[in-house]
């Protein structure tokens, strides 16, 4: 699958012709100015949380393209309210469809709308395709219900916050990389904001230190799984 970074914690995920975008935050984004929501393919959204720098772009993105929003259960009705297309899950949960597999995993943060309303708890998404597998955290802190995952899944690739302030920062990325057990690491949440600005080759000195790799992409670049 083919995985491009859109800034700060938004992807988009490409593989066989599906298309699946991850918590966009784009029209907010100043960094991202030269990604054209309007242009981007989707026929599943995956939202981690209520997070206005997870979902600003939900809406115009699900009105464009008919996809499919899939969240937690408070998240998954916020937008069924609306008529927008849903499926609604919960933590241990996994929406499975002909061409991919989603689990709903832990992740330790908050889940309020922008307006204060309830956002459900918190989510990654352990998102399974064409055989490989990916960790999308979302926002979260290093946690100990990481270790679950590699009894389950051989994970390709851990995309993980490394910003610091309201996520794990890259000491704490490290670790957690260690249990998912997985060495090839997409950072992300991070530099969109100044509390969360980082030193990008002390970041990657850090995890090559531990024998892993840690790829920071520029907006609007790939990588393949
Ligand atoms: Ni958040
Ligand atoms: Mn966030």
């Amino acid at each position: 699958m083919k995985i491009t970074f859109l800034g700060h914690a938004a992807l988009h995920i490409e593989f066989e012709g599906t298309h699946i975008i991850v918590d966009p935050f784009i029209t907010g984004n100043p960094l991202a100015s030269h990604i054209d929501i309007n242009t981007l393919k989707a026929d599943y959204i995956l939202v981690t949380h209520a997070h206005q720098d997870h979902i600003l772009d939900v809406e115009t993105i699900a009105k464009n393209t008919g996809a499919t929003i899939v969240a937690n259960y408070e998240v998954a009705m916020h937008y069924g309210a609306k008529d927008f297309n849903v499926f609604a899950m919960n933590h241990g949960g996994t929406y499975t469809t002909d061409m991919f597999a989603a689990k709903y995993v832990n992740a330790i943060h908050t889940s309020s709308f922008p307006d204060g309303s309830y956002g459900g708890q918190p989510g990654g998404f352990v998102f399974t395709a064409n055989g490989k597998s990916i960790y999308i955290a979302g926002d979260t802190a290093l946690t100990y219900d990481m270790k679950l995952i590699p009894l389950q899944t051989k994970l390709n690739l851990a995309i993980l916050p490394i910003g610091d302030t309201f996520t794990m920062g890259i000491d704490d990325a490290i670790i957690a990389s260690d249990f998912v057990e997985c060495d090839t690491i997409l950072g992300y949440h991070y530099d969109s904001f100044p509390p969360i600005k980082i030193d990008q080759s002390e970041a990657k000195q850090k995890f090559a230190d531990r024998h892993k790799e840690l790829v920071l992409l520029g907006i609007g670049d790939s990588l393949e799984v």
